[in-house]
């Protein structure tokens, strides 16, 4: 990892193998969008530290690609193929899950889909729809349908990776990914009010850029420093180690604070320049 990764771009990472070890070692961890980028990157470092991983995602000769790797490399993995797109069928996705494993200790909700595309060009494509249902509906269903029996198994955890874009201001363009991740983010922050007290914990990973098939139809972020998928799930980790409840860049917050100071100026200015870029 880079300096400049290191001190300015990550959020606070965990890098030792051992202490991911002590907290996930012998445990069940779902990991949700499993088959690429950051999502691959955490299901290996977690098998790596010792957990049995369950991998959903929809590319199932990916899945079965990584959980024959974990496997020869010793560790324990399951794969999951299912289309978070249908929310409808999440019920039994988390039936299939309970049926097979007797616990699941922990919930890394990363599959996600983001979409950069004028609002008024996304009625066709459902754009909002499309982002809503991967990156709202489905997660928040999935939790509330594993939920019961984390809380009767004695306690549990769930990791939201989200985006340090849900708490900068509104960017033209990205409305349906923004809002979707928002939404969630919120929804879980409040769900996990509720649940620190019956010992399941909830964090919220906020990253900067990652270097992930999702960024590179972007021109624009070809050239902006990002992580790579190892340093985003290094700071997945971090939260499972240390279960905090907001793992963000040291920089978030005065970015936060300098949107609520001067939200006028920033909107125009962001208005302006997308209107003179082409689309
Ligand atoms: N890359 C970044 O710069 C960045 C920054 C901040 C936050 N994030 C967040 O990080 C998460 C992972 O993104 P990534 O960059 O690793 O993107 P990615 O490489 O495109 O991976 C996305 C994962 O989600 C899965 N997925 C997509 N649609 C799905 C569906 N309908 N049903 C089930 N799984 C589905 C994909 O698997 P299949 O295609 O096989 O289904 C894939 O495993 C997202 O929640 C994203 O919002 C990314």
């Amino acid at each position: 990892m880079s300096l400049f990764n290191r001190y300015l771009l990550s959020p606070p990472a965990c890098r030792d193998l051992e202490r991911l070890r002590a907290r996930v070692g012998g445990k069940t961890v779902l990991v949700t969008g499993a088959s690429y980028g950051i999502g691959e990157a955490t299901a290996l470092l977690l098998a790596r530290a010792g957990a049995e991983v369950l991998l959903v995602a929809r590319t199932a000769e990916k899945l079965a690609q990584l959980a024959e790797q974990i496997r020869r490399e010793g560790g324990k993995a399951r794969a999951y193929p299912a289309d978070l797109y249908k929310v409808a069928e999440v019920p039994a996705l988390a039936a299939a899950l309970e049926a097979n494993h007797p616990r699941i200790d922990a919930v890394v909700s990363n599959a996600g889909k983001s979409i950069r595309r004028r609002v008024v060009q996304s009625l066709e494509r459902d754009d909002l729809g499309r982002c809503l249902a991967l990156n709202f509906a489905s997660p928040a269903s999935l939790i509330t349908a594993l939920l019961p029996r984390m809380i009767a198994q004695g306690g549990g955890q769930i990791v939201n990776v989200s985006t340090v874009s849900v708490k900068q201001p509104g960017a033209p363009r990205w409305a349906a990914y923004q809002g979707s991740k928002a939404g969630f983010d919120l929804w879980l922050r409040s769900v996990g009010c509720e649940l620190r007290p019956r010992g399941v914990y909830v964090s919220s990973v906020y990253l900067p850029l990652v270097r992930t098939r999702m960024i590179a139809p972007t021109r624009l972020y070809d050239r902006m420093p990002t992580l790579s998928p190892l340093e985003a799930a290094q700071a997945i980790a971090y939260a499972i180690v240390t279960q905090a409840e907001r793992v963000a860049p040291w920089w978030l917050g005065w970015s936060e604070l300098l949107t609520l100071l001067v939200p006028t100026p920033i909107n125009r200015i962001l208005g302006y320049l997308d209107a003179r870029s082409p689309d």
